[in-house]
């Protein structure tokens, strides 16, 4: 990548909304953690640190006294993802990495009081996934609870006291008692090579036929969410995009749930796709991280080989038209393959990863947000013949 593809445009600091009330039991004041169950811990922290610019600075494993699991913490920005493997073939992760292959397991959220908020979540109906326990050690004290949402994914809620509180995680602190630091070979290259992602913008689960509503009023019910309403909130379902999907937030604005479902299309649904060779079991489709620059990011993120959606030339005869003009330079943007959506509050730009792992499940999204406070719907089209080529050549049209 030249040097002619760096920015255009002047960054906008963006960060993740802070909390604003304690009295609320289930506010939530941040994603905790995203923990993420690989086949191999060691090799994927590898992966992740080079591909996508995460720092690798804890870890767990026999040498920390972990008899049961190994994991590492990958942090960039305001994003924590902790990956995990089994050490034993009872652990839970190695059945989850059996059936589904690797994926997302955990979405954790920073609470003020876990028990409080575990209990409020089962009194609206949540199937609890573990009972409340507290660690405390010399450094502070670290509570932690979780429910079952779709699937086999949980939420934890995770509230922290002492060294263990979040805002010194956030400086380097041990995340959970039994982490140890560690130093990373990719460390320093990464911190000289920023990819720039910033926090968990959104996290999209794939349900199964007719679980889309199931879903919603879970996280209307139990987590207290809303609807998230924007002009593109009405079901979509068109020939080409075969899938049924609704938002839904989180009180504070911290974060956004959608749900999709297969839908009756031409084509298989890539939904359906995802359920095939997910164990017909629902799960995170993708994560999306916020970039407040699309272009260094991208950029960035190719440079390190990150195996993007191939964008149709054609997109860009017609994506002028439908989005005007953009800060950043239309012709870098091409060069990258990002896509552009506008709504009436603004416009999005967004690239979509190929899955991370051999199974077509996983994967992620790169967004920046210039306004515009939704999921690029106009780029349903252009990205669903995209991805249909992408079955065919999987032989799972
Ligand atoms: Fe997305």
């Amino acid at each position: 990548m030249s040097s002619n593809t760096t920015k255009q445009t002047t960054p906008v600091e963006v960060t993740a909304p802070e909390a604003t009330s304690s009295t609320d039991p289930l506010h939530l004041i941040d994603v905790d953690h995203v923990r993420i169950y690989v086949g191999n811990a060691k090799q994927a922290s590898f992966y992740y640190a080079y591909a996508f610019g995460f720092q690798v600075t804890q870890y767990e494993d026999l040498t920390t006294g972990n008899r049961e699991q190994a994991s590492y913490l990958l942090t960039q920005g305001n994003i924590r993802i902790i990956l995990t493997t089994g050490l034993s073939k009872d652990h839970e992760a190695q059945e989850h990495i059996r059936l589904h292959g690797d994926g997302v397991k955990d979405i954790a959220f920073t609470v003020f009081d876990a028990e409080k908020a575990f209990n409020r979540a089962v009194e609206n109906g949540a199937e609890i996934a573990y009972e409340p326990y507290t660690v405390e050690d010399d450094h502070g004290t670290v509570t932690r609870a979780g429910i079952k949402t779709y699937g086999q994914v949980i939420h934890s809620f995770v509230s922290r006291t002492g060294n263990y509180a979040l805002p010194n995680v956030k400086h380097g602190n041990t995340i959970l008692p039994g982490f140890a630091s560690m130093t990373h070979p990719l460390n320093k290259f990464n911190e000289d090579n920023p990819c720039g992602l910033k926090f968990l913008d959104h996290c999209v689960g794939n349900v199964e036929l007719d679980g889309m509503n199931k879903a919603v009023d879970w996280y209307e019910n139990v987590l207290e969410f809303s609807m998230f309403k924007h002009f593109d909130d009405e079901d979509i379902s068109t020939e080409y995009s075969a899938l049924m999907s609704k938002v839904m937030s989180s009180g504070g604005g911290l974060i956004k749930f959608p749900i999709n479902e297969p839908a009756e299309g031409k084509r298989k649904s890539q939904i359906q796709e995802y359920l095939d060779w997910h164990n017909d079991t629902p799960g995170v489709q993708h994560l999306a991280f916020r970039t407040n620059d699309a272009i260094q990011s991208i950029a960035e993120l190719r440079r390190r080989g990150v195996n993007f959606l191939d964008i149709p030339k054609e997109y860009y005869e017609i994506v002028w038209d439908r989005v005007g003009d953009i800060e950043e330079e239309k012709k870098i943007v091409q060069d990258l393959g990002i896509l552009i959506d506008r709504d009436d509050q603004g416009y999005l730009l967004q690239l979509f990863t190929r899955p991370v792992q051999d199974r077509p499940t996983l994967f992620f999204e790169i967004i920046c947000r210039r306004g515009s406070q939704s999921f690029g719907k106009g780029n349903f089209k252009a990205l669903f013949e995209a991805l249909e080529l992408e079955q065919e050549r999987r032989g799972n049209l």
